[in-house]
């Protein structure tokens, strides 16, 4: 029976204790990625509020009242077209906009999980002013290492308490069958360690590449973060300017503190003075945070708020830039707006939701949903030559009235074979004027 215990738990059984731990890690890591809230970011929010009517209905009760008329609310946001076919009660009920929700595709625990964190849904109580589902990178990164650590903790609390099991009875054995032999390997953990990893060296390998997996994963979202990466770069700024409260809450048109982005190369950023236009007689924010902030343009402009003058001390608002080319690249802001007639949301985002100046992300980009504006389906990270390239390659030029293209069409009709493959769909692509011509983009 000694000899059993003692031989039992000796090698055999170890590599199958870590096997189970792994297993029981993974699920439990797979099953806490179902995120409610990046489920409804990523496929209902360019249409539902938790608690907002926007394209669609808000969207809080909405499972209470379904499960009530004893109607299947899963089967409609998979397919509401087919609930009003069948006359489902609950879906006729709603005639908010018949028609204008597309199936979703969803499996029944992502809407769950969707369903339960709009109904947990409270309005954030911050500085954030009116933004609804917030937008941009928050801390919720920061809880999913902490997770790692709370498992990796618990994990290697679990080997030593094992190992010291496997010992103890070791001893226990030894004890009563004193005299018997010492096996030499128990002496030394580290020799026991590396003896057990060259037994099971399929196992070592998965669980390396597990880890390595798991490590480039998040080692890759932090650069996100710092920016090395641009998608969602969005760095503290000397004054906390916020988006939404001016271009969302406040209707100011971007153009009125970009004012250059329709003619020239750059879009410009507002000089204190363009702040001093508003800030002057606005003195106070939002809240405290916001009244403190305002003051600081008070200072950078040197206006003394008491004496209703400028005492003439002025001192530049030094803005972090976030968009930034590499300098043997050439980008023109006129040329895009002006000319290509494209909107700032279509590689800037809906700024009008940001709480700060960030890059914003492929994602969010293609999930907008801007009437009668144009929207290129990117896949490319932005900033990028690959971003450039492939909107080159889809966007049509719009040649609408002008003598320019009427032009260019003359001379390539002198080029029978050339016009026919560029208008062969009808459509003038960027490419095709030599939006694909390295000179075009690099100095
Ligand atoms: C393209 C826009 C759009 C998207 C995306 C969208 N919906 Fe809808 N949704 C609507 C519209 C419009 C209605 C109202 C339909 C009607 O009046 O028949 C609606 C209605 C609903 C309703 C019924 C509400 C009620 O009060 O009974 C639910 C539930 C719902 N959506 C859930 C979802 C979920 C969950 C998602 C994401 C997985 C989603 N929707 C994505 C547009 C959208
Ligand atoms: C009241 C003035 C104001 C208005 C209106 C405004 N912005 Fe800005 N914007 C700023 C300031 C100040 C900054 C620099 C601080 C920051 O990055 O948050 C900035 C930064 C930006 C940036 C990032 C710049 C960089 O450094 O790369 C973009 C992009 C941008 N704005 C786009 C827009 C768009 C699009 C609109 C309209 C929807 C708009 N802005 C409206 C003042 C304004
Ligand atoms: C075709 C894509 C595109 C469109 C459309 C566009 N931008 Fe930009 N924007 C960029 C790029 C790329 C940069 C980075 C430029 C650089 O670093 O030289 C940038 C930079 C900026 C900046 C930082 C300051 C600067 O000029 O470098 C602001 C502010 C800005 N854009 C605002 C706007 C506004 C406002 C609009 C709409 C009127 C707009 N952009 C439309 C691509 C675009
Ligand atoms: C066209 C008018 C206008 C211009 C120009 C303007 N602002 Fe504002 N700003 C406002 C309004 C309106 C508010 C909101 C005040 C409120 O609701 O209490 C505001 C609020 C703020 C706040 C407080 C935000 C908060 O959280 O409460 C800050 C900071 C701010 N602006 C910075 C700036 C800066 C920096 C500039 C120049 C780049 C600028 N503003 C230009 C109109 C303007
Ligand atoms: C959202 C789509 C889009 C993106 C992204 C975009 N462009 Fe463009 N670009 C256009 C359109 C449309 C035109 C054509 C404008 C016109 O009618 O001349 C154009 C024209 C140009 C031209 C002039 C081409 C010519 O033949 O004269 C240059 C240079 C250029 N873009 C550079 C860039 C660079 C550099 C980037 C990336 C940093 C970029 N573009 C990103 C849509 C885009
Ligand atoms: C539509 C605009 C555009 C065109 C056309 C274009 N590029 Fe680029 N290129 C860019 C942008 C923007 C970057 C910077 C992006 C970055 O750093 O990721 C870039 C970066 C590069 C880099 C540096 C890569 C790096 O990792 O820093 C090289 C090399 C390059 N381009 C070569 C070319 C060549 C060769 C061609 C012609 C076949 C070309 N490009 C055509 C926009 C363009």
């Amino acid at each position: 029976m000694n000899a059993f215990l003692s031989k039992k738990l000796k090698n055999k059984e170890l590599p199958s204790y870590f096997a189970l731990l792994f297993l029981v890690l993974i699920s439990f890591s797979a099953s806490s990625q179902l995120d409610g809230k990046a489920l409804f970011k990523q496929n209902c929010a360019s249409c539902h509020h938790p608690a907002k009517n926007l394209t669609g209905p808000l969207l809080q009760g909405a499972k209470a009242k379904w499960e009530a008329a004893g109607d299947d609310i899963y089967a409609w946001v998979k397919n509401p077209q087919a609930q009003y076919d069948a006359g489902v009660k609950s879906a006729l009920a709603i005639n908010y906009m018949v028609g204008g929700m597309p199936g979703q595709a969803v499996n029944n625990e992502e809407i769950d999980a969707i369903l339960k964190y709009v109904d947990e849904w409270t309005a954030p109580v911050s500085v954030a002013g009116p933004t609804d589902v917030p937008v941009g990178p928050t801390n919720e990164s920061n809880n999913t290492w902490l997770m790692w650590l709370i498992i990796g903790g618990i994990l290697s609390m679990l080997i030593v308490a094992l190992w010291g099991v496997r010992k103890q009875l070791y001893y226990a054995v030894r004890e009563r069958n004193q005299g018997e032999e010492i096996d030499e390997d128990e002496e030394s953990v580290a020799k026991e360690v590396k003896g057990w990893m060259s037994k099971n060296l399929k196992l070592v390998s998965v669980l390396g590449f597990i880890l390595t997996c798991t490590l480039a994963y998040y080692g890759a979202e932090e650069l996100y973060k710092v920016g090395l990466v641009p998608e969602n770069y969005n760095p503290e700024q000397p004054i906390a300017f916020n988006h939404s409260i001016h271009a969302g809450t406040n209707e100011i048109d971007c153009q009125y503190c970009h004012n250059s982005a329709a003619k020239s190369k750059s879009a410009g950023i507002p000089t204190v003075n363009v702040c001093m236009n508003c800030h002057k007689g606005i003195q106070e924010g939002t809240d405290e945070k916001g009244t403190r902030e305002i003051a600081k343009i008070h200072a950078a402009a040197g206006y003394d708020v008491e004496k209703r003058a400028y005492t003439g001390k002025t001192e530049p608002v030094k803005w972090v830039k976030v968009h930034n080319m590499p300098d043997h690249v050439y980008f023109n802001h006129a040329q895009h707006v002006t000319v290509g007639k494209i909107e700032c949301e279509n590689c800037h985002g809906d700024v009008k939701t940001y709480t700060t100046g960030k890059v914003s992300g492929t994602e969010t980009i293609n999930n907008l949903k801007l009437e009668g504006k144009k929207i290129v389906k990117l896949t490319k990270p932005l900033l990028t030559m690959g971003w450039c390239i492939e909107c080159h390659n889809t966007a049509e030029v719009s040649t609408a009235d002008s003598k320019y293209y009427d032009d260019i069409h003359e001379r390539l009709k002198s080029d029978k074979e050339l016009y026919k493959s560029v208008m062969e769909d009808g459509k003038v692509k960027v490419k095709e004027l030599g939006g694909w011509e390295c000179s075009k983009c690099h100095y």
